[in-house]
C-alpha cells in the first residue's frame, strides 16, 4: 500500500517546472523530508532510451499510437522501477510530467481521446495517482519562446505554437476535471512569487500527511 508523498509538475514546453521543482525539493529538505526527483520520460535507464527514441527529430513518421504507446511504456518502467517503491517506503517523489501529460499530449492535442490514454495509462501506472499536481499557467507563445532559446527544439517542440496551444487548452480541461487535486499556479510571474504559491499549497498537504 502506497504511503509517501507524490507530487507531480505539468505544463507547456518553457512553462518553468525544473527550477520549482528544484526549490521544491531544497524546501522539503529544510522539512527534513528528502524527496526523490524523477523526469518523465525517462527518469531511468530504459525508459531515458524510450525518451530518445520519442524525442528524436528524425522519427517525423511516429504513429500517435506508436507515441501514446511508448509514453506509457517509460511510464511503466519508472513506475515499478522507482516511484512505487519509493513510495512505498514512505518517501516523498517529485516527477516532472505524469500521465496528466499524455491525457493533455496524446489524448487532447493529438486527437486520441482521455479514455483510451487512460485505459492503456491505467495498466503502465498501476493506477497510481499524484496526491498533487501543479499546473504551471503561462501563455504557450511566451513558453515555447522562452524554450527556443535555451536550445534546439526535439521532436514535439517542433510541432510549432498551434500545437502548444492545443496543449494548453488540453490542461485547462483537465484541471476542470480533476479541481482537488491539479493546482494550477500562474507561472507567469516571477520565480519567487510562482514557488509561494506551490509552497501555500504544499504546506496545506504536509499537514494531511505523516512522512
Ligand atoms: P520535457 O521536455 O518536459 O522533458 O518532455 C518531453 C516532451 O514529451 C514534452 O514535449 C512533452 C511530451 N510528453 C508527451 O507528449 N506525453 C507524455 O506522456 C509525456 C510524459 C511527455
Amino acid at each position: 500500500m502506497k504511503k509517501g508523498l507524490f507530487i507531480t509538475f505539468e505544463g507547456g514546453d518553457g512553462s518553468g517546472k525544473t527550477t520549482q521543482i528544484n526549490l521544491l525539493k531544497d524546501y522539503l529538505k529544510s522539512k527534513n523530508i528528502e524527496a526523490i526527483t524523477v523526469r518523465e520520460p525517462g527518469g531511468v535507464s530504459i525508459s531515458e532510451k524510450i525518451r530518445c527514441l520519442i524525442l528524436d527529430n528524425q522519427n517525423t513518421d511516429m504513429d500517435k499510437i506508436t507515441e501514446m504507446l511508448l509514453y506509457a511504456a517509460a511510464r511503466a518502467q519508472l513506475v515499478s522501477q522507482v516511484i512505487l517503491p519509493a513510495l512505498n517506503q514512505g518517501r516523498a517523489v517529485i516527477c516532472d510530467r505524469f500521465v496528466d501529460s499524455s491525457y493533455v499530449y496524446q489524448g487532447f492535442a493529438r486527437g486520441l481521446g482521455i479514455d483510451v490514454v487512460q485505459n492503456v495509462n491505467n495498466i503502465a501506472t498501476q493506477k497510481l495517482v499524484p496526491d498533487i499536481t501543479f499546473f504551471m499557467d503561462i501563455d504557450p507563445t511566451t513558453a515555447m519562446n522562452r524554450r527556443l532559446n535555451c536550445g534546439n527544439p526535439d521532436r514535439l517542440e517542433s510541432e510549432g505554437v498551434s500545437f502548444q496551444e492545443k496543449v494548453y487548452e488540453g490542461y485547462i480541461e483537465l484541471s476542470k476535471m480533476f479541481p482537488n487535486r491539479i493546482k494550477t499556479i500562474n507561472a507567469s510571474l516571477g520565480i519567487e512569487e510562482i514557488f509561494s504559491d506551490i509552497k501555500k499549497h504544499t504546506d496545506i498537504l504536509l499537514k494531511t500527511f505523516e512522512i
